[in-house]
């Protein structure tokens, strides 16, 4: 079992190393005039992995490996506190920035969207952070996507996983970014309200 791998009940997450599992996913309709997840996915995933950019990561069950659930590409990343920004949590350190992981690019599979699988794999790499992480992490950053014209807006999908607006990044057409913070998960799991079955991990 590769160390960054995490399994919770009949699923599991790993990082892709053979991207030709990748080569028939898709997580946005044909008739969507923005392919670019689709695209990154099939063709440029890879070139960011040997690139040391980023590390794109898949969910499965285990049940059916064959099968993509969804993809996850992460990288490094940092909270530039700059006066717009105001984070109580972390109020009482005087740094300038704050270390996180970015969710740059992620996307369920058409066929498997709104059946929870995307806060699923939210949840899990949440844990996987809080587990396999070598340095200090404190922070999830992603870009939700957001096309007015096609009334397309993620960031419903992710104030339910527990993400909060970061508005220091500015928004654009296309994307607003956000933020989770992982200490949330360490005080909910002190208090007992998470992962009290016996989910295993590797
Ligand atoms: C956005 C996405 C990752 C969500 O994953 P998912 O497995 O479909 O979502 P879940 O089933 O876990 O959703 C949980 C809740 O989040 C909200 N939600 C999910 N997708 C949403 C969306 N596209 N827009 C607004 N709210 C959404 C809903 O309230 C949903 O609960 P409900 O289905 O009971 O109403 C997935 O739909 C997807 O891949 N979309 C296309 C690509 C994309 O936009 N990726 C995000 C890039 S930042």
């Amino acid at each position: 079992m590769h160390r960054n791998s995490l399994t919770y009940k009949n699923y599991i997450i790993s990082p892709v190393e053979d991207f030709s599992i990748l080569a028939g996913f898709s997580c946005i309709n044909p008739d969507d005039p923005d392919q670019d997840l689709n695209e990154f996915v099939r063709q440029d995933a890879e070139q960011h992995y040997l690139d040391k950019i980023a590390v794109t990561y898949i969910l499965k069950d285990k049940r059916n490996p064959n099968i993509v659930l969804g993809f996850a590409t992460l990288q490094n990343d940092a909270i530039i506190i700059d006066g717009k920004e105001q984070i109580p949590s972390i109020a009482s350190y005087e740094y300038k920035t704050f270390p996180a992981i970015k969710i740059g690019r992620f996307g369920i599979s058409i066929a498997y969207q709104r059946k929870n699988f995307g806060t699923l794999f939210l949840f899990m790499l949440k844990k996987l952070m809080l587990k396999a992480n070598r340095t200090g992490c404190r922070f999830i950053t992603v870009d939700a996507r957001r096309i007015k014209k096609q009334k397309i807006d993620t960031r419903p999908f992710y104030r339910k996983n527990g993400f909060s607006d970061l508005p220091s990044r500015g928004k654009t057409s296309t994307y607003c970014p956000m933020y989770f913070d992982l200490k949330s998960i360490v005080d909910a799991h002190e208090r007992g309200l998470l992962f009290t079955d016996s989910a295993s991990e590797q």
